[in-house]
C-alpha cells in the first residue's frame, strides 16, 4: 500500500530544509523500493499569509488522513499578532491529533563527541531520550488571557494525562537501558505532586526499570554534569520543551534533534526540534541533519522501513565524520551542498 505523507514545510529555514529532504527520499525510495505519495500544505506564518489562518481547516484534513506528517519549522518575526501566531497552529494541529507522546532522543557518537561545547569525557557515550507530554500543562490550559495589568496561565493535568505519558516512558526504558528519570517541580507546583505520586504508583508494574526523581532545576544541571548517566527522561510539557534544546547541545548543534510525536491511533508527526532560524533563513546556512533525523524516525516508527532509517542515520554520522556539515557544527558546507553529497551516496547504494 501507498504510505501517504503530508509535507508541512513552514516558515524560515523550513522549506530550506525541507525541499532536500524530500529530494533524499525520493531517490533513497527508488532504490529501497519503498511507495510512498507527498502532499505539501500550508501550515504557519505561510498559512497566514495565504489563508488568514496558521492550520487552515484542509491542511488539518490532509494531515488526518496521512500515515505520516513531516513538519520542518514555523514561525518568525513577521507573526507577532498575539490573537494570530504560527505557533498557535503547530499547538492546535498536536491537540487535534491527540499527540500527546514527543520522543526527542539525543546521542552523541564518536564523531560528535568534539563537537560538543562540553568537554569530551563528560558527553562520551550519551544516549538519551526526552519524553515529553505535549497536549497538556501550560500550554493548553484555561483561563489564559493578558492585557496590561495582568496576565494568567493555567497548569494542569489529569492524572489520566499523566498516567499515558508515564507508560509510554516506562514502556520505552523497558526496551533500552531501564533507567527512569522523572523530572518534575515537586518542591512547588500541585501539578507536579500528581505528577510524582502517579509515577511511583505506576512504577510498581515495571519492577525492572529503576526510577529517578529531580526537580526541573537540578535537572538541567545534571545534564550538563552527568549527560551519560540517562536514559529516558519523562517530563511534563514545558519542562520537556526547554530541556531538550538543552540536551540537544550535547552533541553540538540544536540543528541535529529530530522528534517524534505519537496518539494512541492514527498518524503520527515528525519534525526536528528547532525553530524556523529567522537569522540565517535564506542563506543556505541550515542545518538539514535534523530534518533528515525526523525522516529517518519516521520510515522506522510509522513506514516500518527500519532499512531506509537505518542508511539515513548512518549517512549523516558518515558526513559529520568527514566534516561535511553546516557551520552550526563547525563545518564550511552549505545546505544544497549537503543535500547534493547525499543524491551522490545515494546513487552508490546498489
Ligand atoms: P530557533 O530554534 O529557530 O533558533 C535558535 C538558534 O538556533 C538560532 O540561532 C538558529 O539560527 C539556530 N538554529 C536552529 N535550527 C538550526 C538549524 N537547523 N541549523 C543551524 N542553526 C539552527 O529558535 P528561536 O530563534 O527562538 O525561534 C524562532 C521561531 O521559531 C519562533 O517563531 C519560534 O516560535 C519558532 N519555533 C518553531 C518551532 C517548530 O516549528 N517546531 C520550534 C521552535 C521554535
Ligand atoms: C518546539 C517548539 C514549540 C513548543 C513552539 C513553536 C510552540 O518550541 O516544538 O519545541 O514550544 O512546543
Ligand atoms: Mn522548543
Amino acid at each position: 500500500m501507498t504510505f501517504q505523507i503530508v509535507s508541512l514545510p513552514g516558515d524560515g529555514i523550513g522549506p530550506e530544509i525541507m525541499s532536500g529532504t524530500l529530494d533524499v527520499l525520493a531517490s533513497l525510495s527508488k532504490k529501497y523500493h519503498f511507495e510512498y505519495h507527498v502532499t505539501e500544505h500550508l501550515m504557519g506564518g505561510c498559512a497566514i499569509e495565504q489563508t488568514g489562518t496558521p492550520l487552515p481547516d484542509e491542511t488539518l484534513a490532509a494531515c488526518q488522513h496521512a500515515d505520516a506528517v513531516l513538519l520542518a519549522a514555523i514561525g518568525g518575526p513577521q507573526w507577532q499578532d498575539p490573537n494570530n501566531r504560527p505557533e498557535h497552529g503547530l499547538l492546535q494541529l498536536r491537540k487535534s491529533l491527540g499527540l500527546f507522546a514527543n520522543l526527542r532522543p539525543t546521542r552523541v557518537s564518536d564523531h560528535t563527541v568534539n563537537l560538543s561545547p562540553l568537554k569530551a569525557e563528560i558527553v562520551a557515550s550519551t544516549n538519551l531520550i526526552i519524553v515529553r507530554e505535549l497536549t497538556s500543562g501550560i500550554y493548553f490550559g484555561t483561563p489564559s488571557h493578558w492585557d496590561t495589568d495582568v496576565a494568567v496561565d493555567t497548569l494542569t493535568y489529569t492524572t489520566h494525562e499523566i498516567e499515558r505519558i508515564v507508560h509510554e516512558a516506562f514502556k520505552l526504558a523497558q526496551q533500552r537501558h531501564k533507567k527512569l528519570t522523572s523530572v518534575d517541580k515537586e518542591n512547588v507546583l500541585s501539578s507536579s505532586k500528581l505528577w510524582r505520586q502517579t509515577v511511583n504508583r505506576i512504577a510498581t508494574q515495571y519492577p525492572d526499570v529503576t526510577v529517578e526523581h529531580l526537580l526541573v532545576d537540578a535537572c538541567s544541571m545534571h545534564l550538563l554534569k552527568r549527560p551519560s548517566d540517562f536514559d529516558v527522561i519523562v517530563t511534563e510539557n514545558l519542562f520537556g520543551d526547554i530541556l531538550s534544546d538543552e540536551a540537544s547541545m550535547l552533541p553540538g548543534s540544536l540543528g541535529l534533534s529530530p522528534s517524534a510525536s505519537f496518539s494512541t491511533s492514527g498518524p503520527a508527526l515528525y519534525e526536528p526540534i528547532h525553530g524556523s532560524a529567522p537569522d540565517i533563513a535564506g542563506r543556505n546556512k541550515a542545518n538539514p541533519f535534523g530534518m533528515l533525523l525526523s525522516l529517518a524516525m519516521c520510515l522506522r516508527m510509522s513506514a516500518q522501513r527500519e532499512d531506509m532509517a537505518t542508511w539515513i542515520e548512518n549517512i549523516v554520522d558518515q558526513l559529520i565524520a568527514q566534516k561535511i556539515t553546516t557551520p552550526d557544527l563547525g563545518g564550511q558546507s552549505t545546505t544544497s551542498e549537503i543535500f547534493e553529497i547525499l543524491q551522490s551516496r545515494i546513487k552508490e547504494v546498489s
